[in-house]
């Protein structure tokens, strides 16, 4: 990298090479240009950048005394795009990522109840925070609402009968009432995607003709329904049914004409060892056989209706790149967000249970702590 210095006030600009993984960005004042094309830059060998107005001047580059590398690096304390919280110089890119996700956070009034680099959290009614977003601000929602099926009656889990009460989160209002929530908060959910963005509802037939029906009256696209075979499904105790052994994933798309994310090739091509259906360098079918969550996912405890990890790394992976914003209305215990933290995209989840918000932080820290410990190996 070169630092040139012009002319008797501070026209200064930087020069980055093509060697350089990641540009590196100053300001410099109008009067560049004339600088630039006075100096005879070799334009091909790099890109050069300009901004008006640096706010911190660079009075220091008439300084005769200082050397170019202490030029460089006064720039490098006081001008670059820095990443506040580990004080990292970053790409303009990540910048104005950063100054996005910041522009969406400000226009929430309360504080999250955590946040870590790129991973929120909020405790309240998903509703009342919904409206607090700004509209068109998401890229992709996953959402894993209540299948309102909890009762009074038992069910059999891995040999044991176990209450199917889930939560007083999860007990049915009635036909209608359980409707109309499920109406509300996709009629939320539309206002903040992106035009282009898209919307994943998981469900069993309890809930999901509900919310397709729901998806449909808000003006959403469906894009596909997958079935998530779970190829270990506990019995039926009754003997008068066929055993439950999926669930439903509706994919939906908030505007008819836009052109929404599939990443099509790392789906056919990618490795997805823990799927018996899919096929090596064939399209990824509508039918996912994935295994609910294994004994590590529950190293703190569990949710009571806690989704595998490999089955939101492969919605993550399939609608949304490195960058984009995930939004989880009914977060649980974050595996969404687990997710997210895995492939860099930038993850904001809500839940009203605190029990719940703890563990998704348990779960986030262990992340974070093999991911370190896989570093240093
Ligand atoms: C089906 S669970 C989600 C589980 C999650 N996918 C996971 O892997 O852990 C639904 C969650 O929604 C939360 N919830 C229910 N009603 C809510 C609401 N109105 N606003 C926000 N969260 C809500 C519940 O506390 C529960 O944790």
């Amino acid at each position: 990298m070169t630092v040139l210095g012009y002319g008797s006030e501070l026209y200064w600009i930087v020069l980055v090479l093509s060697g350089l993984k990641k540009p590196f960005f100053c300001h410099c004042e109008e009067r560049s240009e004339e600088a630039i094309s006075l100096l005879k830059i070799p334009f091909n060998k790099g890109k050069i950048y300009i901004e008006n107005g640096g706010k911190n001047g660079g009075g220091n580059f008439n300084n005769k005394s200082m050397s170019h590398r202490e030029k460089y690096n006064l720039i490098k304390l006081n001008l670059g795009y820095r990443n506040k919280e580990t004080n990292l110089l970053i790409s303009e890119t990540d910048y104005i990522e950063m100054s996005i996700k910041k522009k969406i956070l400000s226009s929430i009034k309360q504080k999250p109840y955590f946040s870590k680099d790129d991973f929120v959290l909020y405790k309240n009614d998903c509703l009342k925070l919904l409206e607090q977003l700004p509209k068109n601000s998401i890229d992709m929602i996953f959402a894993d609402p209540p299948y309102f099926l909890s009762s009074g009656s038992f069910t059999c889990k891995n040999g044991r009968m176990v209450s199917v009460k889930k939560g007083d989160w999860d007990l049915s209002n009635g036909m209608k009432r359980d409707f109309e929530f499920h109406f509300e908060w996709i009629n939320a959910c539309y206002r903040v995607l992106k035009p282009e963005g898209t919307i994943w509802i998981s469900g069993t037939y309890h809930s999901i003709y509900q919310c397709g029906f729901a998806l449909q009256a808000n003006n959403f696209h469906l894009l596909n329904d997958i079935a998530w075979f779970k190829p270990n499904a506990s019995p039926n105790l009754s003997c008068r049914f066929f055993t439950a052994s999926h669930e439903t994933l509706l994919w939906a798309r908030k505007d008819k004409k836009g052109k929404h994310k599939f990443n099509y090739k790392l789906m056919k091509e990618g490795n997805w060892p823990e799927d018996f259906i899919k096929k090596p360098h064939l399209q990824m079918r509508s039918v996912w056989a994935i295994y609910p969550p294994k004994k590590e996912e529950k190293t703190f405890g569990k949710h009571p209706t806690q989704k595998p990890i490999d089955l939101l790394k492969r919605i993550v992976l399939a609608s949304t790149d490195k960058g984009d914003i995930v939004l989880d209305p009914f977060a649980g215990s974050s595996t969404t967000g687990l997710a997210c933290a895995l492939n860099k995209r930038k993850f904001i989840g809500i839940d009203t249970e605190k029990k719940y918000l703890d563990l998704s932080i348990k779960r986030l820290k262990e992340l974070i702590r093999k991911q370190n410990s896989k570093l240093k190996i």
